[in-house]
């Protein structure tokens, strides 16, 4: 099938199995051209906690596709490839964040949505990246600790006196922005703004003009009335920048970076996920209990 033989069967099935398509902001662009909704972890969840339909098609990474299911369990949710998956969600498990609440009483965890289920089940709170901050502001405890990214949690430390236990995982994507490469892209490019997100290093973060969630900074992009914006995130929110914002320029903030997961779902992945009902994301009752108050109570506070 070519590719609008495949949307327009997208489209037929969809409507028969009373479906929503979800996209991330980082998918391939023909991805994004059949999304009823795209967006950050955070508008995605909210769509997922908030959906009729019956089923959650989720064009994204697995951890996106369990938060759906967390916050809509009688809902069928489908990730059309099984190896779409994000290295950092693997970084924290149960057995170490169980030691390290052991030695810190006091403190509550906060853990970033990109992380498995059974970590967010372990969990006071979650968050991402559009709320890290005001949910740790937010949380009833003077030490947290957060898991799994350093770069995020050491984000969120300029903004609070409280103590954060740094978790040592972070995004292999993100993480390879180097501050050397985007000086040099400041210099090519003096009048651009740059859009930084929060999963980069502290030293890219330092030259920031903005630090955002995709989401924050598709918002920018449209708001901001400068021409150039450099940005440091994965290579697919481009995409959505340019098409989103045609008179505007958008370039990398360094050579291009490319999440392996996030680029694993094609046209026909979504089409046989539809056809079969593949694949099928199942979670025990008792992780999707926990983790369901972890993520409500981060709905809640920001
Ligand atoms: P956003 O929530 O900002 O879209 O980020 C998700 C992610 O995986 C970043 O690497
Ligand atoms: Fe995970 Fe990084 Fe890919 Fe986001 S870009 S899904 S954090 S590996």
């Amino acid at each position: 099938m070519n590719d609008a033989d495949l949307r327009s069967e997208i489209a037929r099935l969809k409507k028969e199995k009373d479906a929503v398509i979800l996209v991330h902001n980082y998918q391939i662009g023909p991805i994004h051209e059949i999304a009823d909704f795209l967006g950050d972890s955070l508008g995605l969840a909210r769509q997922a906690a908030e959906t009729d339909k019956s089923m959650i098609l989720f064009c994204g990474v697995r951890f996106m596709a369990e938060t759906a299911k967390i916050l809509s369990p009688r809902k069928t949710v489908l990730l059309p490839r099984r190896e779409a998956t994000c290295p950092m969600a693997e970084m924290a498990d149960v057995e170490t964040l169980r030691t390290v609440k052991a030695g810190h009483p006091d403190a509550k965890v906060v853990t970033y949505v990109n992380s498995t289920a059974e970590v967010k089940a372990e969990s006071d709170v979650c968050c991402t990246s559009a709320n890290a901050v005001d949910v740790v502001k937010h949380l009833d405890a003077e030490t947290v600790i957060f898991t799994p990214d350093r770069n995020l949690a050491s984000y969120v430390q300029r903004f609070t006196d409280k103590t954060i236990i740094l978790w040592d995982g972070y995004c292999y994507v993100h993480n390879r922005f180097d501050p050397e490469e985007v000086k040099r892209a400041k210099e090519a490019y003096p009048d651009a703004v740059l859009m930084v997100h929060p999963e980069c290093r502290p030293e890219v973060i330092d030259l920031a003009d903005e630090v955002l969630s995709t989401g924050g900074m598709a918002r920018v992009a449209r708001e901001n009335p400068a021409q150039i914006f450099l940005v440091a995130t994965e290579e697919g929110m481009l995409y959505r920048l340019q098409k989103e914002n045609p008179g505007k320029t958008f370039l990398s903030a360094g050579s291009s970076k490319v999440c392996r997961g996030m680029k694993a779902t094609r046209l026909e992945d979504v089409h046989r996920a539809l056809a079969r009902e593949q694949y099928e994301i199942t979670l025990p009752d008792t992780v999707i209990d926990r983790a369901r108050l972890a993520l409500e109570r981060m709905l809640h506070y920001a």
